[in-house]
């Protein structure tokens, strides 16, 4: 090592020294710049080699980020990263820079000129000029398109979400799809903490996520629940047709954590299970737009088929412009009021004699497990329906694939097989509440909520996928008995859901008519 020059120390350049490689504080020889090298990605030992060299030159390097700090030189992190790192620092340098204006003022032996290539991306450290976002508190009252500008964020929120549902904490599963559907619907990617201000749905926890990717590039939470065995079990074992969380669970403490485990219990497995067991390959993987609109195009056929003039929507997520899905939903009404009654039975037995579905549940027979927060009363069924692959479609009419094809299925791998299973949902629901069904099932699920809930909160309004009430105008007397409760104001939501949706009932005449 080459010792320093010493110095004189001059007491009125106190603020402005450095400290030379013996310790020793020297008057530094650019007093409008005081460095600070970020430890973070460029590594200790690397950064502790730099600031003596830099001290060597005479530039004074500091320790520790302080309000006298004037550069800040990071390598290999973005501005963003940067700025994200100093919003938990409170202190805010005039100058974020690359690594290369600090080798090239190192080479030169003085401060370069800083010029746009030193500067770190993006680099806008006032705070006025870092856009704050601002969104509604209501999804149902945000624009969000398509174009996800945070899908980091959001996967790993999701992902929690996931989780939290998947353990049956419904709580925390909305609460962090209210944070993601936030992020969701914001018209930039969060770069700071601080453009998160204000932004409504983002608890302590949620917020806790975005600032570790914001610093560390993952969510730490995220990644671990990834790797954790409970949630890859809880996944393998839901990702079966008619297979909830709750099964999944007894299941997993029964020590049974993938589908070969399953298999080898011989646990007994309801029809629907069974079938999903069978198709667990093509039922988990996406559906795309493509292969849902040729199955429009056989269930619409079958529709019109036994009831000439019946009309057929594609609802969920495809109506929502989602380019894949996990299954097909189709709303299905007739025109003339009454006509559908009865409909979904001829419906799943022209399809299947067809056989075009593999299996069907209408819900009122075996349907597999339903969440217990849904109170739709309309005539469901779940089906697995067998779409012929795209080079046989066209040629190969429905009619001609034959349970042959599970056989095939059974005995040779899978891609010899001319067709794939898909999930496919229909609704049927009478003309006078088709708009109320249509908006109910389009989704998403957390839209559908937040709209609910703002009708109910805001509005003071009830809407279910059969009705939009004005809650003034319900009586007690419309709601029912009081056995449960003294009012249809203090009724629980789901108790008064469930009354408003027997009071909507196609089977029951009220005197008051939907808005
Ligand atoms: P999906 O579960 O099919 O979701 O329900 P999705 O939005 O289409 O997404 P993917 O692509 O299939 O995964 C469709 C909509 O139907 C309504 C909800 O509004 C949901 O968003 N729905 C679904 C109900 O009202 N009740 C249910 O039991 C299920
Ligand atoms: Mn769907």
């Amino acid at each position: 090592m080459v010792p320093l020059k010493r110095r004189k120390l001059v007491p009125s350049h106190a603020g402005n020294t450095g400290t030379n490689l013996s310790g020793e504080k020297v008057p530094a020889k650019f007093p409008q710049v005081v460095l600070f090298l970020l430890e973070r990605k460029m590594g200790a030992s690397r950064r502790a080699f730099l600031s003596q060299l830099g001290r060597k030159k005479g530039f004074q390097v500091e320790e520790m980020l302080s309000k006298s700090v004037t550069h800040l030189i990071s390598e290999n992190n973005s501005g963003a990263e940067v700025r994200a790192w100093l919003d938990s620092q409170d202190q805010k340098p005039a100058h974020l820079l690359d690594i290369s204006w600090y080798t090239e003022s190192m080479r030169e032996g003085h401060p370069v000129e800083i010029l746009d290539r030193h500067k770190l991306q993006d680099q806008r450290i006032n705070e006025a000029e870092v856009e704050v976002f601002s969104v509604p508190s209501y999804a149902c009252q945000r624009r969000t398109t398509l174009d996800n500008h945070n899908t980091t964020l959001t996967d790993a929120l999701s992902l929690l979400a996931e989780n939290a549902e998947l353990s049956d904490e419904e709580g925390r599963g909305v609460a962090f799809r209210r944070a993601a559907a936030v992020l969701k619907a914001l018209p930039k990617p969060v770069t700071s903490m601080s453009q998160l201000r204000g932004l409504p749905c983002l608890g302590e926890h949620s917020l806790r996520v975005v600032k570790d990717i914001l610093e560390n590039g993952a969510s730490s939470e995220a990644e671990s629940t990834k790797q954790s065995g409970r949630y890859n079990a809880l996944k393998a074992l839901t990702g079966i047709f008619g297979v909830g969380a709750k099964t999944a669970d007894r299941w997993i403490r029964e020590g049974i954590r993938s589908l070969q485990q399953l298999q080898d219990s011989g646990q007994t497995l309801n029809r629907a299970q069974q079938a999903g067991l069978e198709h667990y390959d093509d039922i988990n993987q996406p559906v795309t737009k493509a292969e849902a609109d040729a199955i429009g195009e056989i269930v619409e056929r079958a529709v019109v088929s036994v009831l000439p003039g019946a009309q057929m929507s594609l609802i969920g997520g495809f109506r929502r412009g989602k380019l894949t899905g996990h299954d097909v939903d189709f709303l299905i009404t007739h025109p003339e009021e009454g006509r559908e009654v009865g409909l979904m039975p001829k419906v799943v037995a022209r399809l299947e004699s067809q056989k075009t579905t593999r299996n069907s549940y209408l819900e009122s027979n075996d349907g597999p497990a339903r969440p217990a927060s849904n109170i739709d009363r309309f005539e469901r069924c779940f089906s697995i329906f067998k779409l012929a692959k795209e080079e046989k479609r066209g040629a190969t009419q429905p009619e001609t694939l034959t349970e042959n094809g599970v056989q095939i299925l059974q005995t040779k791998p899978a891609r010899h097989k001319p067709w794939r299973a898909v999930r496919v949902d229909l609704v049927v629901s009478p003309i006078s509440q088709f708009a109320f069904a249509l908006l109910g099932w389009t989704g998403s699920k957390l839209f559908e909520r937040e709209l609910r809930r703002w009708a109910g909160h805001e509005k003071a309004m009830s809407l279910s996928s059969h009705a939009l009430y004005d809650n003034k105008q319900i009586s007690e007397s419309d709601v029912g008995g009081g056995d449960i409760c003294t009012s249809w104001f203090g009724v629980h939501p789901t108790v008064r859901e469930e009354r408003l949706t027997r009071l909507l009932s196609p089977y029951r005449r009220t005197k008051r008519s939907p808005i």
